[in-house]
């Protein structure tokens, strides 16, 4: 089984419209017509409908970071997935550890907006990690097993296939400290193997595990080299058109 490597900016709560355009440009320039690597960029909120425009009839494909999980309603300041599809997005980023911690989005909650998006055509980038005290207690894999089977909870197989995850370690994320190749590697086939029980084995070889928390283009490619690591959801280094398209092309399978 090949899965096509991805390689998402999130790109956070940064950028004005000129400046998210300019970066869109450059990411658009360097992009030019590849598919071996699928580019996904999520923008902020305000900014997804002028980068729509600039990627359009490119390969480069269009993200949100987060949406609620009704469909309309009185949601003061939410917003649906109708209408990120509405702008232009395909993907939407589900369950960071950002809005986990800092807005209290727990896995049921998550769970809500991973079936909301698929039912309405969006493929969620569903992100589980642990934290640093997680990790020295011993809990990784408890806690990435509980989070992977209740944010995933009563998908259908087919949904499972359009879902993407991204295993980001809290203690990775914008600190400079990555995880190893090998610490990756190994919590990302543990995911593959919990996706088997919650599909099958095809399902869950289908499925593509992205790893996130400072990825660099210094380190890039040994991490996309290990066999259950398939792209990167990429912060800081992403918000850099020059560092973004280097990890890019760390990304491509030789
Ligand atoms: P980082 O962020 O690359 O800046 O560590 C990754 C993320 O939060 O998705």
């Amino acid at each position: 089984m090949t899965r096509q490597p991805m390689v998402a900016g999130n790109w956070k709560m940064n950028k004005l419209t000129g400046p998210a355009v300019e970066l869109a440009a450059a990411v658009k320039r360097g992009v030019g017509t590849r598919t071996d690597v699928q580019v996904v960029l999520c923008p902020p909120f305000t900014a997804l409908k002028v980068v729509a425009e600039v990627v359009a009839r490119s390969p480069i494909r269009l993200g949100a970071q987060n949406m609620h999980w009704e469909a309309e309603g009185a949601f003061t300041g939410e917003i649906s997935a109708a209408m990120l599809r509405d702008v232009g997005c395909e993907f939407v980023i589900l369950g960071h550890s950002e809005r986990r911690a800092g807005f209290q989005e727990s896995d049921a909650l998550v769970n809500r907006k991973v079936c909301a998006a698929l039912q309405a055509g969006l493929t969620p980038i569903v992100c589980v990690g642990e934290t640093l005290a997680e990790r020295e207690a011993g809990q990784t894999w408890t806690v990435v097993t509980r989070q992977v089977r209740a944010s995933l909870a009563e998908l259908k197989p087919e949904q499972l296939r359009r879902t993407v995850i991204a295993y980001e370690p809290v203690w990775a994320i914008g600190t400079g400290r990555t995880a190893t190749p090998a610490q990756a590697q190994e919590v990302q086939a543990l995911i593959r193997a919990v996706l088997g029980e919650l599909g099958d084995g095809a399902t869950a070889q289908a499925i593509r595990i992205l790893y996130g928390g400072s990825v660099k283009p210094a380190n890039a490619r040994d991490l996309f080299r290990q066999p259950d690591i398939d792209g990167g959801l990429i912060g800081g280094a992403s918000l850099d058109a020059a560092a973004f398209l280097e990890i890019i092309g760390a990304a491509c399978r030789e």
